[in-house]
């Protein structure tokens, strides 16, 4: 089948990933030490619910979160562009009937019209400012009144969102937020909490985040095993129909 087989949009392609395209084992260790709280699926599952509903995770990696929405919802479909990824995902939900993981990207989704309830796409640096194809099609898979929730890092809170603007200058998250605001998104503030087995495993994964000089300052100002994180929730509804 392919790819573009449902999309009416022209994709733009992949964005490198390198923390999970080079490092999938370091990134593994990360994902297990995000939001140890799950403080970002409370709030999700509020602005959300996948329960009983079709799900679709855009940019999926290595599938860490498709366990997770499977539990409760009815069916949950991984889309993921880098095709060892795509293995790795696959393999982890090898034994859950009802997820499966397609190879595709958030401009060009492998799915039809109207076909699931949550969009979701987590650590989602392809929705930022210019992803309206991505957008629309969100839009376009969901169904009437589903919802779209991009989830990323929010860098106006330290320490994690200090060292992320040491590293990039000129990322402005003000932009960012006003493209989101003007799109339509209403907004959700989340802060989590990382916790690490040891200083080893923090070490890692600093060095897949950061430049190095980075990262040593940011394990320099991280004397124990967690950190605080504080995510953005940006959550846009499908229309619901057409008002009489
Ligand atoms: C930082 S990783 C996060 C993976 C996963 N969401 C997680 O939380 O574990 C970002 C992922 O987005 C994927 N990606 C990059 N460009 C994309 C695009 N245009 N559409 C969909 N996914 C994309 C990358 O291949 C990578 O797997």
């Amino acid at each position: 089948m392919s790819r573009d087989r449902f999309s009416r949009v022209r994709a733009r392609g992949p964005i490198p990933s390198p923390n999970i395209w080079h490092w999938p084992d370091i990134y593994e260790v990360e994902n297990r030490a995000q939001d140890v709280d799950g403080v970002i699926f409370d709030a999700l599952a509020e602005v959300a619910d996948w329960g009983g509903r079709d799900v679709v995770d855009v940019g999926c990696g290595a599938g860490f979160h498709l366990p997770r929405f499977a539990a409760r919802a009815r069916s949950v479909v991984g889309v993921e562009p880098h095709p060892p990824l795509v293995a790795a995902a696959r393999s982890r939900v090898a034994g859950l009937a009802s997820v499966s993981v397609l190879r595709g990207s958030a401009e060009a989704l492998p799915l039809p019209d109207a076909a699931v309830d949550v969009v979701h796409a987590r650590t989602a640096y392809f929705f930022g400012p210019g992803c309206g194809p991505g957008i629309l099609e969100a839009m376009r898979v969901l169904r009437p009144g589903g919802v779209l929730a991009v989830v990323d890092l929010d860098a106006t809170v330290a320490p994690y969102g200090t060292w992320m603007r040491a590293d990039l200058p000129h990322y402005d998250p003000a932009v960012v937020e006003s493209f989101f605001d003007a799109q339509g998104f209403a907004l959700r503030r989340v802060r989590t909490r990382w916790e690490f087995s040891d200083r080893a495993a923090l070490r890692s994964v600093l060095g897949i985040e950061f430049s190095e000089r980075t990262a040593e300052r940011a394990f320099r100002e991280t004397p124990g095993l967690g950190l605080e994180v504080g995510y953005r929730i940006h959550v846009r509804s499908a229309p619901s129909g057409l008002l009489l």
